[in-house]
């Protein structure tokens, strides 16, 4: 299998009936690009661009604005060219990740509270510490073993992670990045060089998986950024929800399903013992299988740690979840409307965790443990990272109480963030999925 990570995009968007043009390697910048030129060329599109939105939803400002004008008419270039619409996964795919174009290629804050969402990364130092005590009992156990971080965003974690392990003493032989969007490996590279300079030669970028690895594989928030195909059941078949663009906005339409998505469906049915009622719409990620399987070709000894929102099979396709798991982040506004302001707010799906396991077990991986958010954190060390607090200024306790609570409480990321392990050779549980596991649910 190719294990190029641009080739994880393109192969997941073949799959599912769409394509890719490539993402890795794009410099872009609409914030120093002429303006004016943009201004000119979009003006037109700007102006007849229709949306509906609550008057409480932020509008973007004037140069947001002219660069989602632009990624419109990229995808309406896109729909042209396949004759009239396109999978959502396609349009998902290029509206994140269009060369120079997309949420992930372009130079927009995203990250943080000048961005549009926030991660567990960006929440806490205490995130990346707990996660290092995890880590750090899986490299005691190899000798030169690395870790590698897939899609790194800021680079917060990356330096969380290598500033709690050289305190133990555990420090990694490497440290890997892989990261489609070359902006963001440009602020990877920034943050790293400024915060751990005697480290930086560690740190490495990798356009592809590399082969035989040996050490901890971590993705936080990764899966929920791999393109989704969307689908509806009718009485007369399972359809594939498409987009096209009709009186200046970007509409939905459906063809029949066939190939993957078809079988996928099915099996989908086939598990959950039902078939789904008339206009049941949901999500379905053919990517994320072929990702996880890609992971598993390259993992030789060690573990993987995904984090992410997600549920179990059973939860995802349950009935009340007529309407799928797409999410949509635009300052801080959470809603589910992918079809508006296209390249400058995020598009993200909940992940169905059973189809994770399924696939890493069928690509030999073994399943050690699988919990929420929280529980990892109980069992992790978290009691540990304590350690010290009541010394603390009272400022600095408010705050990191506040923190604490955002990764923890259930009505915040305790409870909706999973994370899931995996391993491949002789390695032992960590110790936060001795402490509980939901794999039973899975
Ligand atoms: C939601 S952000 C999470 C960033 C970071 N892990 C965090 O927790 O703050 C998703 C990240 O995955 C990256 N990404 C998405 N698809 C990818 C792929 N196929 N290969 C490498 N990176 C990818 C994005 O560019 C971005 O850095």
């Amino acid at each position: 299998m190719n294990r190029n990570t641009r080739a994880v995009l393109v192969q997941a968007c073949h799959n599912s009936g769409a394509y890719s043009t490539g993402c890795a390697g794009d410099k872009n910048d609409f914030v120093v690009e002429g303006l004016f030129w943009h201004a000119i060329i979009h003006k037109d599109f700007i102006a007849h661009m229709q949306y509906e939105q609550p008057a409480s939803f932020p509008k973007p400002d004037s140069l947001s604005a002219r660069h989602s004008a632009r990624v419109g008419e990229h995808l309406r270039e896109k729909i042209e060219q396949s004759g009239g619409q396109i999978s959502f996964a396609e349009y998902m795919h290029e509206a994140l990740y269009a060369p120079g174009l997309g949420y992930y290629s372009a130079g927009s804050a995203k990250f943080g509270v000048d961005g549009d969402f926030v991660t567990a990364p960006e929440v806490s130092a205490v995130f990346g510490k707990v996660l290092a005590r995890q880590i750090a009992e899986v490299l005691r156990t190899i000798k030169h073993g690395s870790i590698l971080e897939f899609g790194a965003g800021s680079g917060k974690l990356a330096v969380d992670v290598l500033t709690a392990l050289e305190k133990m003493n555990t420090l990694p032989a490497t440290y890997e990045i892989v990261e489609v969007s070359a902006d963001l490996q440009e602020r990877q590279g920034r943050r790293l060089q400024q915060s751990l300079p005697h480290l930086a030669d560690r740190v490495h970028w990798l356009s592809e998986l590399p082969q035989d690895f040996e050490g901890v594989i971590v993705a936080n928030e990764v899966l929920d950024s791999l393109p989704v195909e969307r689908f509806v059941r009718r009485e007369s078949g399972v359809f594939q929800s498409c987009v096209t663009f009709d009186a200046a906005r970007f509409v939905w339409t459906e063809l029949p399903a066939t190939g993957l998505l078809a079988a996928t469906v099915a099996e989908i049915e086939a598990d959950i013992g039902s078939t789904f009622p008339n206009a049941y719409t949901s999500e379905v990620s053919l990517a994320a299988p072929l990702w996880v399987g890609d992971l598993a070709t390259s993992l030789k000894q060690g573990a993987i740690f995904l984090f992410d929102y997600g549920v179990s099979r059973r939860e995802f396709y349950a009935p009340d979840r007529a309407d799928g798991w797409l999410r949509c982040h635009f300052r801080h506004y959470a809603h589910s409307d992918p079809l508006i302001y296209p390249g400058i707010q995020d598009l993200t799906s909940w992940v169905d965790f059973s189809a994770i396991a399924g696939a890493a077990v069928a690509n030999g991986l073994d399943l050690l443990g699988y919990q929420t958010q929280s529980q990892f954190f109980m069992g992790g060390g978290l009691e540990l990272e304590m350690q010290g607090f009541n010394e603390l200024p009272v400022a600095s306790q408010i705050k990191l109480s506040g923190q604490i609570k955002t990764l923890t409480l259930p009505g915040e990321m305790g409870e909706n963030f999973k994370c899931i392990v995996l391993s491949r050779g002789d390695i032992d549980t960590p110790s936060a999925f001795q402490f509980a596991d939901r794999t039973n649910s899975l």
